[in-house]
């Protein structure tokens, strides 16, 4: 008898836990931004809210992947940051749901183009221009020039010294592609791309691992955001960085709610919390130089000055497109990947 109340007993007490869990506020984070600032931003919403986060940080191309993958039975709730083209292609595929939020007036014009270019399906979080940054101590060692312009890096003398992202998994390494294709034209992009196959050592999965590696004084140079070779550069590495003679790409970072979220509640109050300035503040804490989306948000002094690059006027509508990204990736693949090194 006592055996079975106390079982009893032990089943309620375990019953109850497992409603309590269930009924918890949580929210599923999928993350394309740093990993520093994906868990600043996770435990600052659980702070100011008490819902729980799971977070996961991947690449853009790769958490893409993973949502379509998941669109039968998603598990994400909302995907934050990492580069808008494919956010623009998931809006595209439907796989991310329509939200206005009421703290849109509170950003720049370029996030709400964004956001009504994609029937509100994706919002823009933060912007930053693509360069390269490179290792001063490792250049000189190698008695190598100092780059300033895209084609700089096609000679031979860098062979074995530039890493860049796979633009399959890395959101950095796509708007790579399509900057040098719009720059130069389709032709002349891929040439570009075949040419710098040649000195490439190391394709990487993350868009900011070349810099990383650079920092380190693993790499010489790396084509990334100048926003992450600004942070090692500001980390006392020693990295200049880069914004190429010729102009160059951008990215408008996004965000975006998945469509059939479980937790749709906890999603809304995440995307605007995320919007607010206070959140978008946190990003000055783990030296995110990037260019945030509210008008009110800080930007670092240490920042690239986007007034002061030349900056092409990047077509995210085509880019971002579901067909054409994956064709430039399917080209790239085939006609670039393929090539011996
Ligand atoms: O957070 C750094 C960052 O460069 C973002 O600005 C960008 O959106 C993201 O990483 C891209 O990462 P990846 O190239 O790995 O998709």
């Amino acid at each position: 008898m006592k055996k079975i109340s106390k079982l009893a007993i032990g089943s309620i007490v375990a019953l109850s836990a497992g409603v309590s869990a269930a009924c918890a506020d949580k929210l599923t984070l999928y993350c394309s931004a740093q990993e520093d600032w994906c868990q600043l931003m996770a435990r600052s919403f659980e702070d100011a809210t008490g819902i729980d986060v799971n977070m996961t940080r991947k690449s853009s191309g790769e958490t893409f992947a993973q949502i379509k993958a998941e669109s039968a039975n998603p598990k994400g709730d909302v995907w934050w940051g990492g580069t808008g083209d494919p956010h623009l292609q998931a809006a595209e595929e439907n796989l991310t749901a329509a939200y206005v939020s009421p703290m849109r007036d509170q950003l720049h014009d370029w996030a709400i183009s964004q956001a009504t270019s994609a029937g509100d399906k994706t919002i823009g979080i933060y912007s930053g221009a693509l360069g390269y940054g490179y290792n001063t101590d490792l250049l000189a060692a190698n008695n190598l020039p100092e780059p300033s312009c895209w084609k700089d890096l096609l000679k031979p003398e860098y062979k074995g010294h530039v890493q860049m992202a796979n633009p399959n998994s890395s959101g950095t390494a796509y708007t790579t592609l399509a900057s040098m294709v719009q720059l130069f034209g389709e032709d002349e992009g891929f040439e570009f791309m075949k040419g710098l196959h040649s000195n490439i050592n190391q394709y990487t999965k993350s868009g900011s691992a070349p810099i990383k590696a650079a920092g380190r004084g693993e790499n010489t140079i790396g084509i990334v955001f100048m926003h992450d070779a600004v942070k090692q550069a500001v980390s006392g590495f020693p990295v200049k960085v880069v914004a190429p003679c010729e102009g160059t790409g951008y990215e408008i970072g996004s965000m975006s709610i998945i469509d059939g979220a479980r937790n749709m509640d906890e999603a809304k109050k995440f995307y605007d919390w995320a919007l607010s300035t206070d959140a978008q503040n946190l990003a000055l804490e783990v030296n995110a130089f990037q260019v945030p989306s509210n008008k009110s948000a800080n930007t670092s002094p240490s920042a690239p000055d986007m007034s002061t690059i030349a900056l092409i006027d990047y077509d995210f509508k085509t880019y971002g497109s579901s067909a054409e990204r994956k064709r430039l990736l399917k080209k790239w693949d085939e006609d670039v990947s393929t090539l011996p090194q």
